[in-house]
């Protein structure tokens, strides 16, 4: 055949493959996926400090360690409250004209996932106090410090973030410890990690695999089941108000001995819990988030805290019953209508 002979046609013929077949799995497939996958209404873009913090995060290695996707198995319920979907990620762009998208979707979690972590862990002196050296604040951590985010500075200059440092972690340092740009824009990416809500039309991937109910749990007699307030307290307190309920002075106030723990009025005690707390900033205290709406704690794990924390480290008050929490719940909602 005379058309094999010609070099011309031959390669003219394979690269018209070529291209159609690129046009055809690539080009148009991901023209498509621009046009549909928008992110949700409600998600924000970086701001310009966000957007620095996120490279100090990539710089840093964080990724090593920490995920950013809620995956719908029923163990990843605590990061978010969905699972991730492709809508999350669609505001990230490229880095630059050099480098990929960073999704930062991570592949290893030897820390928690960072998806919700701004809602989770908004705080700012919490997490700025957590980088200089986050076995001031759980004791167990293996996640290292980050020190040349931070200065020290004999004499602060007004502007300056002075960190809350207690004095045994600040042996060998002659001064105060100042937070750096770096670390301030950091934290401005971290507190910016939210998970955006859905549009209300829009049903949530569910969460699989459950763990089946044991018999046992379920109790014949109508019994609630025993829920386990250290635990919770554990996973939802602990990290800002310490296990052994002092706090860190100047940052969390202490639980040991709180009027407020103690009260026989537990109103003002469950109103912190469920919407937070700024009442005693001018303490030097930063402001208390609405951890239990947060993490859509319900009033039998909220009376269970509660009664941890009553029971614990000398603190000695009367149980609560979720009856009672329940009450001062709706109470709250309709005084706030
Ligand atoms: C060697 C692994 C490792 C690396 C690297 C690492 N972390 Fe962590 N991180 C952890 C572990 C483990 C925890 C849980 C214990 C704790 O809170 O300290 C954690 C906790 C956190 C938390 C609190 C999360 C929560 O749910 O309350 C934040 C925020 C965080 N890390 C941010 C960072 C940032 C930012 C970097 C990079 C500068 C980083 N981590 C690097 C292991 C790591
Ligand atoms: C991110 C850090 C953080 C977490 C997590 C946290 N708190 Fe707090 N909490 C604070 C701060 C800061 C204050 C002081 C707020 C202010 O300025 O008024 C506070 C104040 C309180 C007070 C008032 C104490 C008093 O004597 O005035 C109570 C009670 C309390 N928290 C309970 C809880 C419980 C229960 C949880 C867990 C469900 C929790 N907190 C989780 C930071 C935290």
């Amino acid at each position: 055949m005379e058309w094999f002979d010609d070099h011309k046609k031959l390669f003219l013929a394979a690269l018209l493959l070529f291209v159609g077949l690129t046009v055809l799995v690539a080009i148009i497939p991901a023209l498509k996926n621009e046009r549909i996958n928008q992110a949700l209404p409600g998600a924000e873009p970086l701001s310009q400090d966000a957007i620095a913090g996120k490279y100090i995060y990539i710089a840093n290695g964080c990724v090593g360690c920490h995920t950013q996707q809620v995956r719908n198995v029923d163990m990843d319920k605590m990061w978010g409250q969905r699972p991730s979907m492709a809508a999350d990620y669609a505001l990230i762009r490229r880095t630059d004209f050099w480098r990929n998208t960073a999704t930062l979707m991570g592949t290893e979690r030897t820390g928690p996932d960072l998806t919700n972590v701004g809602t989770r862990q908004g705080n700012k002196e919490w997490n700025l106090t957590h980088l200089f050296n986050p076995r001031i604040l759980v004791k167990e951590s293996v996640m290292p410090a980050y020190p040349w985010l931070f200065e020290i500075k004999k004499e602060p200059a007004q502007g300056d973030v002075v960190v809350n440092v207690p004095a045994e972690y600040l042996k060998g340092i002659d001064g105060k410890v100042v937070a750096t740009k770096e670390a301030l824009q950091l934290v401005a990416y971290l507190q910016s990690l939210k998970q955006a809500k859905l549009p209300d039309q829009i049903i949530a991937p569910e969460f699989l695999y459950k763990k089946a109910k044991t018999e046992a749990t379920a109790g014949s007699d109508g019994a609630a089941t025993e829920i386990d307030g250290a635990e919770l307290y554990g996973i939802h307190c602990q990290a800002c108000h310490q296990a052994n309920g002092e706090g860190l002075p100047g940052a969390f106030p202490p639980l040991k001995g709180s009027k407020v723990v103690l009260d026989d009025n537990i109103d003002l005690y469950v109103d912190i819990i469920m919407n937070g707390y700024t009442a005693r900033e001018s303490e030097g205290y930063g402001p208390m988030l609405a951890v239990g709406t947060n993490a859509n704690l319900s009033p039998e794990e909220v009376a269970a805290i509660m009664n941890h924390e009553r029971t614990s480290w000398g603190n000695n008050a009367k149980k609560v019953t979720p009856d009672d929490v329940k009450k001062v719940l709706e109470a709250i909602k309709s005084e706030k209508k």
